[in-house]
């Protein structure tokens, strides 16, 4: 089997081919220096770009692969959820791709997609429990084999990345904000400033913004007073609170549903802090740890191509 697969949700197109699970091209078209002047994605601007990007991309793909087009036997693309013009563009060419081969097209979740970047180099062992955190999304996700998915707990209001980007925006510090944030905090004190905890309850549901709105008033605050924040510390203490918050209640979720294998997930799987403390909660508790390799964090298409994997095995596609 050799799969095409193609994630265009947001700002990101990307083209991957698989062959069996194996991943032997992914090229990623991102926008970010188009975005990062407005402080953020625009939508419509993003999905014009798909429109002018996504041929090279596919001509990129195949050109790595070394496959030809008529070698490819199955077609799946990102149909939710995301940013509804950029999911169009991704649709029409994964649809006028199978029509034209006279192949299978598989529309999948992008979720569920992320997940499974974390299989792409290691093998899931079940019950597996993920901890999704994106820009759109925080979520625990419990699935009790492959291709099951149960939310058990979810963000009331914000997710985590976009809580970082609004920060950094604030702060003047540029589009995506994980990225920026991550790197500064490194080199700060995480005790220099007290932020709060949010949602400490025994729910697994996530609240980011009360750290966005407090976080935004301390700046602001002492911008008033003429204070400087020092810009380290505060992204130390930021970063520290905003990733206390997930462990904390992964950490319930793990002592509950007593999993086989942790899974971390979305774009802020990429940051340093979350992925240390996921590898010490797998000490802690004896529990095998899958975290997706750097290039497999934030949006591409070979996520999407390793569950179309896993999908076209179940359903015999
Ligand atoms: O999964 P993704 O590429 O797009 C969505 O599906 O949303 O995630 C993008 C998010 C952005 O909010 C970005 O700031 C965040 O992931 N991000 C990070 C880091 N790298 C990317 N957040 C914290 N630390 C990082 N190192
Ligand atoms: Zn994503």
């Amino acid at each position: 089997m050799i799969i095409l697969a193609i994630e265009s949700s947001c700002d990101e197109f990307s083209i991957a081919i698989g062959k069996n699970n194996k991943i032997i091209a992914n090229i990623i078209s991102s926008q970010i220096n188009e975005h990062s002047q407005f402080g953020g994605v625009v939508p419509e601007l993003a999905s014009r770009l798909h429109l002018e990007n996504f041929h090279w991309v596919l001509e990129k793909a195949l050109l790595k692969a070394k496959v030809s087009i008529n070698e490819i036997t199955h077609i799946a693309y990102t149909n939710e959820p995301g940013l509804i013009g950029s999911l169009i563009i991704g649709r029409l060419v994964a649809q006028t791709l199978a029509n034209f081969l006279k192949i299978p097209l598989i529309p999948l979740n992008h979720i569920h997609g992320h997940i499974y970047g974390a299989s792409i180099e290691q093998t899931f062992k079940f019950p597996l429990l993920s901890l999704v955190a994106s820009g759109g999304h925080t979520q625990i996700i419990l699935s009790k084999k492959h291709l099951d998915f149960n939310i058990i707990g979810s963000t009331q209001d914000d997710a985590i990345g976009e809580c970082y980007d609004k920060v950094s925006r604030v702060l003047g510090l540029g589009y995506p904000g994980g990225p920026i944030l991550d790197k500064l905090a490194q080199k700060g004190d995480s005790k220099a400033y007290k932020l709060p905890i949010s949602k400490q309850d025994n729910t697994y549901d996530f609240s980011y913004s009360g750290l966005k709105t407090a976080s935004i008033n301390l700046i602001r605050n002492l911008g008033q007073k003429n204070q400087k924040v020092d810009i380290n510390n505060f992204c130390a203490s930021f970063q520290f609170t905003a990733i206390e918050t997930l462990i904390s209640k992964f950490e319930r979720a793990i002592k509950n549903y007593s999993p086989k294998c942790l899974v971390l997930a979305g774009g802020v799987s990429a940051n340093s802090e979350l992925r240390k403390k996921m590898l010490l909660l797998g000490e802690k508790y004896k529990i095998k740890v899958c975290l997706p390799k750097m290039e497999y964090c934030t949006d591409n298409a070979a996520m999407i191509a390793a569950l179309a994997y896993e999908t076209i095995r179940k359903e015999n596609i």
